[in-house]
């Protein structure tokens, strides 16, 4: 690297001392000027021209500071329009909507019109006609009625990774990380950008309109970021993208405006995996490269002040020609983005979780005098808010996942509760995606589940769009609706904090982004704020034990191995007070709805549960059968409309076999993959079959917040990352440990195989396999497959491969005379061949109900609402095909009421409640061929349905106990 001509002492102390020295002389030229000006005209000529002044333009933009040009919001933009508009969009006239405008600090509505033209919002509420008139003459007027719907600004995603790390993701599109160095401040993001990523269109369709595009966490410095309008333009290209390039992207070096830069840090686990480094490493490398940009910026400075000298009003005054400036202006083209973070001209986003992390980013943030625009991930932060606010230049905005965390020990004691902490702290709170890690489709459920966990609801909405929108520097045109502002509208079918809020019309720039949107029908009590359960007492343990609080209940009803034999002291059961419905699982394993206030006419109701079982309910008029007997013993529990409710069981992830997924020693481990490795002859070589059961871990913090999230067992298969990963287990996710009384469901549920073209052997390879096994392998596993005893279940995405797979099995039978079971598990495509799979009698286990077309194999999905009528899961159900859904991720599993409620709310009113309550009980089990359980689950406030409900308690027959949270 060149040598820099550098200052040899700090700026300000050689200035000051130039100063002084040159005071006298000061003095004495002002004493002659006069003298001299009388001469000037004969004497002299004054020269405009020297080397110095090619400087001058340089000297000026590097310290003009970064934001909109002056006067960006003013109503001029009005009348000019967008510099992004495209000429021939026809104005828009939004009527009758309830807007959610962004302003006074996300409070206020406004009911009434809004008017688009050129690309920018030209009114908000009652359009005067004028104006109306004016935007007919750039084309015809497009009316939307929206009857009272709500309207938001597009969303924007201040963390994302769309365009890099691409839909389906390929190695010839993979640009997230360059794997160079530590530290690569010269990077550009958008150089990598894929301008025909398939998550484009399914965002929009999620309501997001502008994306911050950063590169990954897998260096400390990734390199620079930048802002995107996520619609397709008429030019296809990257640069016609961006929201507001930097003047340093299209190369302009000597502008007088300088539009925000962006640059992606990372600290903590994710870059040391690439370069075997520590935290000390990290740190140093910061203040290394720091240092580095400190003796630039100061030399430029230092150089600037003497080009400002060469030209002083002394030697104007004098009519002196422009003194020559020795050098060339100091700079080096890889460091200069870090000279402006410096300059305070860069918004920094910096992956950051955990505590000891934050503290290394504030210091050095102290230590060279830079701001920190926002801290993403930031799994700790709610625990810190006092190390923020020592942030240089303020605390950051807080971009944080709602309920994805403990997948690295970093993200350990990340909080549902987190969002409200920080807000409580005064600290600007956004919910980001992090796409593709979570789709940024649904982004707004990252802000409806905060909403749910106690982040105020101006909170919420503010943190999908004028909080990003700030902290991104772009908050003067996106993210609020106001007069001026980019045309970025989100129309919604219900209140966007209502679980399942979809779009049915996004507007960006002005211009509408669905063709023809497919709108399901929503209930009108969706149409309000959905009121939320309290979670004070919560929040405060979250702090309290540092992110690790307690998770077990209290456990009011504890009894002994035979029914009625009830432990010393507890109580023998509870009396529920105030239920609005019941549901639970009859002998035959299928949803009954005990009664249901939402769909009939049945007031509220009294349960009595005892040794784990409903053995009465009453409401008026049925009041004397439940008065029998004694009530004494009974705890007394107020549902206050709540509900009871089969427990659910997920599926899908390890959960049980892992606590902390990337730290090998909290996890069961992998399996030995029979067809890739070849398994050891000590566990009985290829014919061994392994059983998750011998690995189970109970009481992990994924498991026990399912628990008290109304999920009561998992089926968990072993940890494979090949073809062959073992037999599954049922379990109770509320025992204590694999000898509790009732604590394994089913030790053998089913056998587990896997087929993909990632695997580093054939498809057909793996079919061959597959095959020899099914017709020839020797062992008692495959023997119960074969006799239909244990279901065959195989992760697979593709189309094609199912129906390789539906051959097989017909083959099978037709050889063997007897039906196998078997069932598809991921099965992003199976909506393809629904009726094939349906007369197959195969199930079908989707473990993303809202489907992401990640890889080539899964990239044929049907995404639903908006887009298209059907999801997978309708079209499969049509089909009359078994389908159930499950997880990918054991974070998820807390979540599957809300994955039950949201397949409920798609479908448009095609599945009742009881069917949906199926998906994750009668359905699951069928498919996996596990027994079906007796947990019931009570609700306060609520149903499993309702974003207003919260779990009370589990009551478990099997391990005789009622458990109150
Ligand atoms: C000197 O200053 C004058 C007026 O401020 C300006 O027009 C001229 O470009 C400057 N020239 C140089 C060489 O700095
Ligand atoms: C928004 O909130 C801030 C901080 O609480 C407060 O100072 C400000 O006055 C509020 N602004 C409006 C318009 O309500
Ligand atoms: C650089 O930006 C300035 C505005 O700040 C503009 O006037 C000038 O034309 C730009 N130059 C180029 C080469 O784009
Ligand atoms: C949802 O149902 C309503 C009423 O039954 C119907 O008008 C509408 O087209 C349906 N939407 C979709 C996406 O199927």
């Amino acid at each position: 690297m060149k040598q820099l001509p550098l200052p040899s002492e700090p700026l300000h102390s050689r200035r000051v001392r130039r100063r002084s020295r040159f005071l006298p002389a000061t003095v004495f030229l002002l004493l002659i000027t006069f003298a001299l000006l009388s001469l000037r005209n004969s004497t002299f000529t004054v020269s405009s021209t020297s080397t110095s002044a090619r400087f001058l333009d340089r000297c000026k933009a590097i310290s003009t500071p970064a934001g909109p040009p002056v006067g960006f919001q003013s109503s001029s933009r009005v009348d000019r329009g967008s510099d992004r508009q495209v000429p021939g969009t026809p104005p828009t006239l939004i009527r009758n909507a309830k807007i959610w405008t962004g302003a006074h600090n996300g409070t206020e509505v406004v009911d009434g019109d809004i008017l688009l033209d050129k690309g920018v919002i030209v009114s908000v509420g009652k359009v005067p006609g004028h104006l109306l008139e004016e935007a007919k003459k750039h084309g015809r007027l497009e009316i939307l009625d929206l009857e009272g719907k709500w309207v938001t600004p597009g969303l924007v995603d201040l963390h994302s990774h769309i365009g890099l790390s691409s839909a389906p993701i390929l190695r010839g599109s993979s640009e997230t990380n360059s794997h160079k160095a530590p530290i690569l401040p010269w990077l550009r993001s958008v150089d990598g950008l894929n301008t025909h990523d398939a998550a484009y269109e399914l965002s929009i369709s999620g309501g997001v309109t502008t994306a911050q595009v950063l590169p990954g966490s897998g260096n400390n410095i990734g390199g620079q970021a930048f802002l995107i309008k996520l619609r397709p333009t008429a030019e296809r290209s990257v640069i016609s993208r961006i929201l507001e390039p930097p003047q340093t992207l299209v190369g302009n070096r000597t502008t007088d405006h300088h539009n925000w830069r962006h640059m992606k840090y990372a600290c903590g686990e994710n870059p040391d995996r690439g370069y075997g480094q520590t935290r000390m490493d990290a740190a140093w490398n910061f203040r290394q490269a720091y240092d580095e940009a400190r003796k630039i910026r100061d030399a430029q400075d230092a150089f600037c002040a003497r080009v400002q000298e060469s030209n002083s009003s002394w030697r104007k005054l004098l009519g002196l020609r422009a003194k020559e400036v020795e050098g060339e202006f100091p700079e080096n083209l890889q460091w200069e983005s870090l000279v402006d973070v410096l300059r305070g001209r860069v918004k920094l986003s910096i992956h950051c979780y955990e505590a000891v992390d934050l503290d290394i980013i504030v210091r050095l943030s102290n230590e060279f005098k830079f701001p920190v625009a926002s801290f993403h991930h930031a799994g700790e932060t709610y625990l810190v808010p006092e190390l923020l606010k020592k942030t240089w230049g303020g605390a950051p905005t807080i971009a944080l996942f709602a309920s994805n965390a403990r997948k690295k020990r970093e993200a350990y004691r990340g909080s549902e509760f987190a969002p409200r902490v920080l807000a409580a702290s005064g600290i600007p709170v956004v919910m980001k995606s992090d796409h593709p890690v979570l789709n940024s489709r649904y982004l707004l459920y990252e802000a409806q589940q905060a909403h749910y966990y106690g982040l105020d609801f101006a909170l919420a909405l503010l943190s999908v769009t004028v909080t990003p929108a700030k902290a991104a520097g772009v908050g003067h045109r996106v993210g609020s609706i106001a007069e001026g502002f980019d045309a970025d509208i989100a129309v919604w079918d219900s209140h966007p904090l209502t679980l399942g809020a979809t779009p049915t019309q996004v507007y960006i720039d002005g211009i509408a982004q669905l063709s023809n949107p497919l709108i399901s029908t929503k209930p009108s009590q969706l149409q309000t704020v959905p009121e939320t359960p309290n979670w004070d007492r919560e929040a405060q343990k979250a702090i309290e034990y540092e992110g690790l609080p307690p998770l077990r209940g209290r456990k009011v009803y504890l009894g002994g191995r035979r029914p009625g034999e009830g432990v010393l002291g507890s109580k023998a059961g509870v009396k529920f007070l105030n239920v609005k419905s019941a549901w639970l699982l009859d002998y035959g394993g299928n949803v009954q709805t005990l009664f249901d206030a939402d769909e009939g006419h049945v007031t509220r109701k009294t349960v009595i549960v005892r040794d784990g079982r409903i053995v009465c309910f009453s409401g008026k008029s049925d009041l004397v059968q439940c008065a029998e007997g004694k009530q004494e013993d009974l705890e007394v529990i107020d549902l206050q409309g709540g509900s009871i409710a089969p427990g659910l069981t997920t599926f899908g992830s390890p959960i049980g076999l892992v606590e902390i997924r990337l730290e090998p020693s909290t996890t069961d481990g992998v399996v030995f993959d029979p067809l890739i490795g070849g398994a050891p002859t000590i566990i009985g070589g290829d014919d061994a079959v392994i059983r998750a059961v011998d690995g189970l871990q109970f009481e992990g913090r994924n498991a026990l917040l399912a628990y008290r999230g109304g999920v009561t067992r998992a089926i968990t298969a072993p940890l494979g990352n090949g073809f062959l990963s073992g037999l599954s287990t049922t379990f109770d996710i509320g025992a204590t440990s694999a000898v509790d009384q009732g604590a394994i469901v089913q030790a053998e549920t089913a056998l587990h195989v896997a087929l993909s073209p990632r695997m580093s052997v054939s498809v057909s390879t793996q079919v061959a396999a597959l095959r020899r096994l099914l017709f020839d392998s020797t062992s008692d596993t495959w023997n119960r497959v074969r006799e239909g005893d244990v279901p065959l279940v195989v992760n697979v995405d593709s189309a094609d491969i199912m129906a390789t797979l539906l051959k097989l099995k017909s083959e099978f039978e037709a050889s063997n005379g007897r039906a196998i079971r078997m069932t598809f598990v991921g099965a992003t495509e199976a909506h393809l061949l629904a009726h094939q799979i349906g007369s197959a009698n195969v199930s079908v286990v989707v473990t993303s109900p809202r489907p992401y077309p990640g890889y080539w194999e899964s990239q044929r999905i049907m995404p639903g609402p908006p887009l298209t009528r059907h999801t997978g899961i309708t079209a499969l159900l049509t089909a009359n095909v078994n389908v159930a859904i499950g997880v990918m991720d054991e974070y998820n599993a807390r979540n599957a009421r809300f994955d039950v409620a949201w397949v409920a709310l798609e479908a448009n009113g095609t599945i009742s409640r009881t069917q949906a309550i199926g998906l994750a009980t009668t359905r699951l089990h069928r498919a996996l061929g596990s027994n079906h359980g007796t947990d019931l689950v009570a609700y306060r406030g609520g149903t499993l349905f309702d974003l207003h409900a919260k779990v009370a308690g589990v009551i478990s027959f099997s391990r005789r106990t009622i458990e109150i949270f």
